[in-house]
């Protein structure tokens, strides 16, 4: 029976460049679990888009001198190319701005107000006296009244992850012109948190698939005790506020943009001709939705989002958030601010994607923060993809094509060696499979590795260019099972390295796509005429680490 699976992906602010913490944290993580899903003959809608509201955005176009929409627009022009370069296959990668958005955000503010979790009352907040208008989230910063970081932010901390209340930091001050705001009354909307506390203590107790880090971390937040939180701000760029009289507020960037996980898949479906299979993936209780995000989103997906859907009624909530931990370059934090970042366009133009998603996958900080460094760039592409994958398809193919006239060899009696080597990779393909659907995909691509390891042993213990000229019919032997292996192979890296898998798919003389052949072991015919061998990645050379450690601290 095949699956449905829904895989939400965290929408990225329309304020900058993916940079390679991004990819790692969510973006590729979902992309695998998304082709090994498809690969497996199940359902997938995976959606995500830009989150072109709130202050994020605000700031960076008011720094620049332009408006918010124009900033918008242009990183979400470039976050579709980064994903087709990359090979991030969403179903849809739409945007908080689009009209359907709004009324599906719309709806549901109505429906939770009519239900009384949404009310209305004024509270204090942080005024710029010099400026003249309200500080909301990123317009103002502080230290955390929690672990007393001292660059909070009015609407998070990024040290200890926890949402805050502007007020609630200490010593603010305004971003643009430091000066230290005062306290006015302004009426806002509340979301009734308080009302959930209960029923979330009840849902995530059981979610004991989830994360350590994510499932402790929530369960933590709950027994503090859930507080009300606004959900309009004193701003004009925004989802407009759904009431008379409130032209002049917006809705809160957090509050629509989670509902951008269903809005998207509404728009899909309008998209596809088929305007109501969208429910498929949302009120089918069977269908398991997961959302891959980065570790400093946890609580909106864990807490908020679920509140929301709990108070709506009628749709599934989150099966797994398996958040990632982050991913440092060159052992200090990616900064956006401090230009100390690997920009995903920057790195697509001077190399190929697949040995970025290969070394991101097999160092993903899944369990852990991890480092990203050019020196283990290239160590992991000329070590293992070259040495381990690269060059075995090579000398196979090569081999093959120029002993055998170009086509896959008619093998004869299978021996003991031969057996085992096919049935690991058997064994492989469940084990990767496995993995991936537990979302544990370090341990996937080290099992698919170690396959590749275990062709290379096969075919230096047959030596088929030592057996060719004596024994014809036993280097067709053991070049067909090697060639299998390969093609298991293929398989099993297809949701790691697409692009390299499309190609040797290609060179093995198959048509179509690897997704279209699912989730097995095809044999390579006897007689089908290979495609003349090409590597399938290129070694890199020692000064890559110069020259792009250089260009870091240029940049920074
Ligand atoms: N824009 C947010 C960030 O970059 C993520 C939003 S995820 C969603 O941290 F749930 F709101 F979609
Ligand atoms: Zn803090």
């Amino acid at each position: 029976m095949p699956e449905r699976i829904l895989i939400g992906v965290a929408w990225p602010y329309a304020n900058g460049p993916i940079h390679l913490g991004h990819i790692a944290g969510c973006y590729l993580p979902a992309d695998i679990f998304a082709r090994y899903h498809r690969t497996a003959g199940n359902q997938v809608l995976m959606v995500s888009g830009s989150d072109q509201h709130g202050t994020p955005v605000t700031v960076r176009a008011e720094q620049e001198g332009v408006s918010p929409a124009e900033v918008a627009q242009r990183y979400h022009q470039e976050f579709l190319e980064t994903w087709r370069r990359l090979g991030i296959s969403f179903d849809l990668f739409t945007r908080t701005g689009t009209e359907n958005h709004a009324r599906v955000t719309h709806d549901i503010f109505l429906k939770l107000r009519e239900r009384g979790y949404i009310y209305q009352r004024s509270m204090p907040l942080l005024f710029c006296p010099k400026d003249q208008r309200f500080l909301p989230d990123r317009y103002v910063v502080g230290v955390c009244p929690h672990c007393a970081s001292d660059h909070a932010r009015g609407d998070q901390c990024d040290e200890c992850g926890k949402p805050l209340n502007a007020t609630e930091l200490v010593n603010p001050q305004c971003v643009f012109c430091a000066t230290r705001p005062e306290v006015r009354d302004s009426e806002h909307f509340f979301l009734k948190l308080s009302a959930f506390n209960q029923q979330l203590l009840d849902w995530t107790a059981p979610q004991t698939h989830w994360r350590p880090n994510v499932y402790n971390f929530t369960r933590r937040y709950l027994a503090e005790g859930l507080h009300d939180r606004a959900i309009t701000r004193d701003i004009e760029w925004g989802v407009s506020v759904p009431v008379e009289g409130w032209e002049r507020k917006r809705i809160y960037v957090w509050f629509e943009a989670v509902i951008g996980y269903l809005s998207a898949s509404i728009e899909w479906a309008e998209r596809s001709g088929r305007p109501d299979t969208w429910k498929e993936f949302w009120q089918d209780p069977s269908c398991k939705s997961y959302n891959f995000i980065g570790k400093d989103n946890i609580p909106f997906h864990t807490i908020i989002w679920p509140a929301m859907l709990l108070g709506y009624g009628g749709l599934n909530l989150p099966y797994d958030v398996p958040a990632n931990e982050f991913l440092s370059l060159e052992s200090q934090q990616f900064s956006t601010s401090r230009n100390w970042a690997v920009w995903a366009p920057d790195y697509l133009e001077r190399y190929a994607p697949d040995p970025l998603r290969y070394y991101l996958s097999a160092n993903m900080p899944e369990a852990g923060d991890t480092d990203f460094s050019w020196r283990e760039y290239l160590r992991r592409n000329n070590d293992e993809l070259v040495a381990t994958y690269g060059n075995l398809v090579h000398r196979v193919l090569t081999f093959t094509y120029r002993s055998f006239q170009g086509a896959v060899p008619e093998p004869g009696p299978q021996d003991a060696l031969g057996s085992a080597l096919l049935a690991r990779s058997q064994e492989a393909l469940q084990a990767v499979g496995g993995h991936i659907a537990l979302c544990h995909f370090r341990e996937a691509i080290r099992a698919a590795m170690a396959l590749a390891q275990e062709t290379n042993r096969y075919l230096d213990e047959r030596a088929p260019w030592k057996t060719l000229r004596e024994d014809r019919l036993t280097t067709a032997t053991s070049l067909h099972t090697a060639l299998t292996a390969i093609a298991c192979l293929k398989q099993v890296l297809y949701p790691f390295l697409p692009f390299s898998s499309q190609t040797l798919h290609t060179l093995l003389g198959r048509e179509g796509t690897p997704e279209a052949e699912g989730w097995r072991i095809i044999a390579p015919v006897p007689g089908q005429k290979l495609a003349k061998p090409q590597p399938l990645f290129l070694k890199l050379d020692d000064k890559v680490v110069e020259e792009e450690t250089a260009r870091l601290s240029r940049m920074a």
